[in-house]
């Protein structure tokens, strides 16, 4: 069998649209606008290519609720806006929209917005993108573990059958495969709370670009280096 070299999810750390903005002289949110064009743009070709499967875009961290209200505002509806506009490019291309994150503290139009949006692609099986929203890392592998911890309680599981298998069913995450390709863009080095438990074999790539800047030439560059990279899993490199 011929292995071809490239990632099957590739998650982003989506980051720079303030800074894109700043240089411009434009407010912050001008860059978040901005953003939303170069996820139109990744997703619409990322769909008409057989290798990658899964995007997961890092869209709004438990940690943003930090922001200025105004911004956050911004942010939301911004949201809503991309789940309404975006549909029928979703569903020209067979996109299947997902979300991992904290649905429940979000202003319910959005939720609903989002809710419709995941609905509607559901049945689309050509590329799934997963937007995190009110995501944290720590916060999805504490409500697996609630989760986990009920059922045995409740008697449904045995403590000692809890496995690494078992408990990633737990995440939401579940049924996707960890990501590969873990990239984060703006010249930041951090995963700032970013899918903690799935990433922990994803092959890091890290550039200045800012996200607002982000197409698929950069996306085509990061994905060169993952194939040129060896992943050993802590195994030696194969050299027969
Ligand atoms: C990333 O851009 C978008 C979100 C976190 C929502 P930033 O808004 O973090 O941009 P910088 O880091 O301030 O440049
Ligand atoms: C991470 O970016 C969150 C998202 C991209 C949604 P931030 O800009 O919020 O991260 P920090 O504050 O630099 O760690
Ligand atoms: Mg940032």
């Amino acid at each position: 069998m011929t292995h071809k070299n490239v990632p099957r999810h590739i998650a982003i750390i989506m980051d720079g649209n303030g800074r894109w903005a700043r240089a411009r002289g434009l407010p912050r949110v001008e860059g978040h606008r901005r953003g939303v064009e170069s996820i139109r743009n990744l997703v619409t070709a990322l769909s008409k290519q057989e290798d990658v499967k899964y995007l997961t875009l890092y869209a709004f961290s438990r940690e943003n609720w930090k922001r200025p209200a105004k911004e956050v505002g911004f942010l939301m509806r911004l949201l809503r806006y991309f789940c309404r506009r975006e549909l029928k490019m979703m569903m020209k291309n067979s996109v299947r929209f997902t979300t991992i994150g904290a649905l429940s503290s979000l202003p319910k139009v959005v939720r609903e917005e989002v809710r419709k949006t995941r609905q509607a692609t559901q049945d689309n099986d050509g590329f799934t993108m997963c937007l995190a929203i009110n995501y944290g890392g720590r916060d999805e592998i504490v409500r697996a573990a609630r989760r986990v911890a009920r059922r045995a309680a409740s008697g449904d599981i045995q403590a000692r059958s809890i496995n690494e298998r078992l408990f990633a069913r737990h995440l939401q995450t579940a049924g996707m495969p960890d990501p590969d390709l873990l990239i984060r863009t703006a010249g930041e080095m951090r995963l700032s709370n970013f899918l903690l438990w799935e990433a922990s074999y994803a092959e890091l790539w890290f550039t200045n670009v800012l996200w607002p800047d982000f197409r698929m030439e950069h996306l085509n560059k990061a994905i060169r280096a993952y194939s040129s990279r060896t992943r050993k899993y802590g195994a030696v490199e194969d050299t027969r």
